[in-house]
């Protein structure tokens, strides 16, 4: 047996004497108006082995005692007549919660009565308080209560844990989704600081060398092959720079730097219209001009690698969100140009209509994709790049685009011998933007694989 004394029904016990079945009512209620047993509402009556067969309440002893002559009449007669022959009875082996349940579920009203407590053989034990049990009740459903109270606000609080998490996460691929697009501009916009940087340098030394020449025939003491050096001098620095079209070249340059900060200006634009971002600038479009914008803005990863075919069909203008189209392009030209490793390269774009749509067909001879990359490519943050290379969200976010304008994007692909993505944009605006089923699909699509051929690398 677990140690009794130390059961916490130990504090509810009373261990008052009891009465023996065969005591008097006299005798009885001489017991009530002595002292010390005013707490109690009644008494426990025992056989000779100590086993509690009633109760007498202070009551019912109260209402028997109103009839003046009772007592002459039962005053020499045994409790037991006169008793409770079914007193509430626990044990004290029972656990708390036990007791608590067969007080509360047995309890009469008015409460007229203790209840009765043995040990685990049965024997009397002593008295219980109706009351104390109440208590007890009230205290464990304030424990319970706040116990609730604390596990509603863990879950609470966890809620609003995941919520915030959930919003980071989505916040974090957002920004990384902004730095990759902002990446790439900048990219080409470093790169042709860089390159004006350059030829500022050689431009800044054909003119040092032409002051010199000018000094020189300026000067009185001037030696006929002094001014014979500096002239080899200044045709050998313009032997590798030709300052007219290289002029023209740095024009260029910085037309196109300005057009990627354009570009990064956009973006950021589009960011602070962060609720707008998806269809901001929607336009009749014509595709065309993005595809030739794209290339001028991919210029210097395409120009010493391929070799440029246009097959471009007429179109219809489209309504489109022109900067994020040209994201797209972009996103799927640089894929292409990194995926040529030879220098026979080739990317050979068309445009054509296909029913309802207009589309835009980029195809390389670089080394295709296998089978086990081709189902995850669509996937953010796939990449089969090295890290720092690529970041694995620039086909994810086209495809995003281009699910958001109502569109899709195929592609047919063949290990070493290239890849083929089409892009395909509804002549009509597909009304809601983000409401269309279609803008809804997962961000990792079956890639489908159309079964036209694609560009053979020797053709
Ligand atoms: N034209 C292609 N030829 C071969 N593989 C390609 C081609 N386009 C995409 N892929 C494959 O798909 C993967 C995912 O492309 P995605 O543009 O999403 O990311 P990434 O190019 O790796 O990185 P990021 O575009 O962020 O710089 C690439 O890593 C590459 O393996
Ligand atoms: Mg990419």
């Amino acid at each position: 047996m677990s140690s009794p004394m130390s059961s916490p029904l130990r504090a509810l016990l009373d261990p008052v004497p009891p009465l023996m079945a065969d005591m008097t009512l006299t005798a009885v209620t001489d017991r009530f108006q002595s002292g010390g047993f005013e707490r109690m509402l009644s008494l426990a009556i025992v056989d000779e082995d100590q086993r509690p067969i009633g109760l007498m309440s202070r009551h019912a002893l109260m209402e028997l005692l109103l009839n003046k002559y009772s007592r002459d009449l039962y005053g020499k007669r045994p409790i037991h007549l006169f008793m409770n022959p079914m007193p509430i009875v626990v044990s004290l082996a029972e656990s708390t919660t036990k007791v608590i349940s067969t007080v509360t579920s047995q309890i009469r009203t008015p409460i007229i009565e203790d209840f009765v407590f043995v040990e685990a053989d049965g024997r009397y034990a002593g008295l219980g308080y109706v009351a104390d049990v109440l208590k007890l009740v009230e205290q464990r459903l304030g424990q319970r209560n706040h116990a609730l109270a604390q596990a509603n606000l863990e879950i609470k609080s966890s809620q609003a844990h995941l919520v915030q998490s959930e919003k980071m996460a989505a916040l974090g691929q957002m920004v990384a989704g902004v730095a990759h697009e902002i990446n790439t501009p900048l990219g080409y916009v470093g790169n042709n600081v860089q390159m004006a940087e350059e030829m500022l340098s050689q431009i800044h030394t054909l003119v040092a060398a032409y002051d010199g020449l000018f000094e020189g025939l300026l000067s009185e003491a001037s030696d006929p092959a002094d001014i014979e050096q500096r002239i080899q001098t200044i045709s050998e620095i313009r032997q590798d720079f030709d300052a007219v079209s290289d002029l023209a070249d740095l024009n260029e340059l910085f037309s196109d730097a300005r057009f990627g900060l354009k570009q990064i200006s956009d973006i950021v634009l589009s960011l602070k219209n962060f609720s707008r971002v998806d269809r901001s600038a929607t336009d009749e479009v014509d595709l065309v001009e993005n595809i030739e914008t794209a290339l001028t803005v991919g210029h210097h990863h395409l120009k010493n690698k391929v070799t440029i075919e246009k097959r471009f069909e007429p179109i219809p203008r489209v309504p489109c969100s022109p900067s994020q189209i040209n994201q797209v392009l972009l996103n799927i030209m640089t894929n292409a140009a990194q995926a040529i490793e030879h220098d026979q390269g080739k990317l050979l774009l068309r445009t054509y209509t296909r029913g309802e749509f207009v589309c835009i067909s980029i195809e390389d001879n670089g080394s295709g994709i296998s089978d086990e990359h081709v189902a995850r490519i669509f996937e953010p943050f796939y990449t089969t790049k090295k890290v720092g290379e690529g970041t694995g969200l620039g086909l994810s976010i086209s495809y995003r685009i281009i699910k958001d304008h109502g569109g899709d994007i195929r592609l047919a692909t063949k290990a070493g011998v290239g890849t083929r993505f089409e892009i395909s944009l509804p002549m009509q605006s597909p009304g809601t933007s983000l409401d269309t089923p279609s803008a809804r699909m997962p961000l990792t699509p079956e890639a489908l694989v159309t079964d036209e051929p694609v560009m053979a690398r020797s053709a």
